[in-house]
């Protein structure tokens, strides 16, 4: 990266001091991450937002339902700091709050409503959570979808999912014994979302039609081509790829799962990961010892997740240590109050 940048970036940090606070997704560039104070999965850095409440500043490297998530779980004279505004997430977007309303009118015309629990994915707007908040749901991420699950069917016998079609799927079936057959998929776009009344009633999940465009491009294909190329090759992968790729897979994980498990792994393993190529190389490089592919080399780095660049960062930086916040995302107070209701629920599973 531009030396020049990258001397401005620490200037401005420095001035900054302890009034700043950096937080980095792993899926995050290089030459972002490197000025992280905390890098981590999206369950990791929503907990250390709301470790910070000193820092007045948090500049969020990620997207932005993170940055959303982190405005909601620090204090009001906290600010929160998107580098880039374009920084979204295309899984995020294919579930609006009208959308969603919309389905659970279609749950309570099929007289289901009640014993549904609805569970929301992290990547998911504000005012998504905040409805999950209100119909006594809860939040998930991928590092405690299982846990999530086991607290909603403790509380109801159906589970409505948003937006990721994939992790909870994966979940349902693979760590909590359903079967595919018990799964329905709601099409937001489609009158009463494709189903029929005795088809969600029949239903014990209903997967929201939403999929994360990046781990979606997994394919069966790429899990065998890698296996035939590489002898011994163990396969890893997160449980946003779809259902047939986790299945062929050997192990299943968060971001920060998949760091652990190949920076335990021993000199002389084979990896092939199915995640954001900026962690896939970086976990290439910093082992040298061990083979480390990225599982299908036609599939490319999260294109919003790479919205935030060094010179957005220097932005930003330049601009609160001048006493300008830009970039502030902020939620609006009681969308906040119910989406944290969402959130807390989540930060409390045993
Ligand atoms: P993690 O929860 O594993 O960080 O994944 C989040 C994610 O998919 C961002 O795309
Ligand atoms: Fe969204 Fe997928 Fe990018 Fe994650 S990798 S931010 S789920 S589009």
């Amino acid at each position: 990266s531009d030396p020049a940048l990258v001397e401005r970036a620490r200037a401005a940090k420095a001035a900054l001091g302890d009034r700043l606070f950096v937080l980095g997704h792993h899926y995050q560039r290089d030459e972002v991450i490197q000025f992280a104070d905390v890098t981590g999965d999206s369950f990791k850095l929503a907990q250390e937002a709301a470790a910070r409440p000193q820092a007045p500043y948090i500049v969020f490297c990620g997207v932005h339902f993170m940055a959303e998530s982190a405005d909601i779980l620090t204090s009001a004279d906290q600010q929160v700091v998107l580098p880039d505004l374009a920084a979204g997430c295309s899984m995020a977007d294919m579930a609006t709050y009208d959308q969603v309303e919309e389905c659970w009118e279609v749950l309570e015309d099929a007289g289901i409503a009640d014993d549904v629990v609805p569970i929301t994915y992290m990547n998911s707007s504000a005012d998504i959570k905040a409805f999950v908040g209100r119909h006594g749901g809860v939040v998930c991420t991928s590092s405690n979808a299982r846990r999530a699950l086991e607290w909603a069917f403790a509380k109801g016998s159906k589970v409505l999912f948003l937006p990721d079609q994939h992790l909870g799927r994966n979940t349902a079936v693979l760590e909590m014994g359903l079967s595919l057959d018990d799964c329905v998929v709601y099409s937001p776009n489609r009158p009463d979302g494709g189903l029929s009344t005795a088809e969600l009633r029949d239903a014990t999940m209903i997967l929201w039609r939403g999929h994360c465009s990046v781990h979606g491009r997994f394919s069966l294909d790429s899990v065998n081509e890698v296996r035939a190329r590489i002898p011994g090759v163990n396969v890893l992968v997160h449980p946003e790829c779809r259902h047939e790729v986790v299945r062929a897979a050997d192990l299943i994980g968060s971001t920060e799962y998949i760091i652990r498990t190949i920076d335990e792994a021993p000199a002389g393993t084979a990896w092939a990961v199915g995640t954001e190529l900026n962690l896939v190389k970086r976990l290439a490089g910093r082992h040298p010892d061990k083979t480390v592919v990225f599982l299908d080399r036609t599939v490319c780095f999260c294109s919003t997740m790479n919205r935030i660049d060094l010179p957005h960062l220097v932005w930003s930086l330049e601009s609160l240590a001048q006493g300008e916040v830009v970039n502030q995302i902020t939620v609006e107070a009681e969308t906040a109050h119910y989406a944290r209701v969402a959130l807390d629920r989540m930060l409390a599973l045993p």
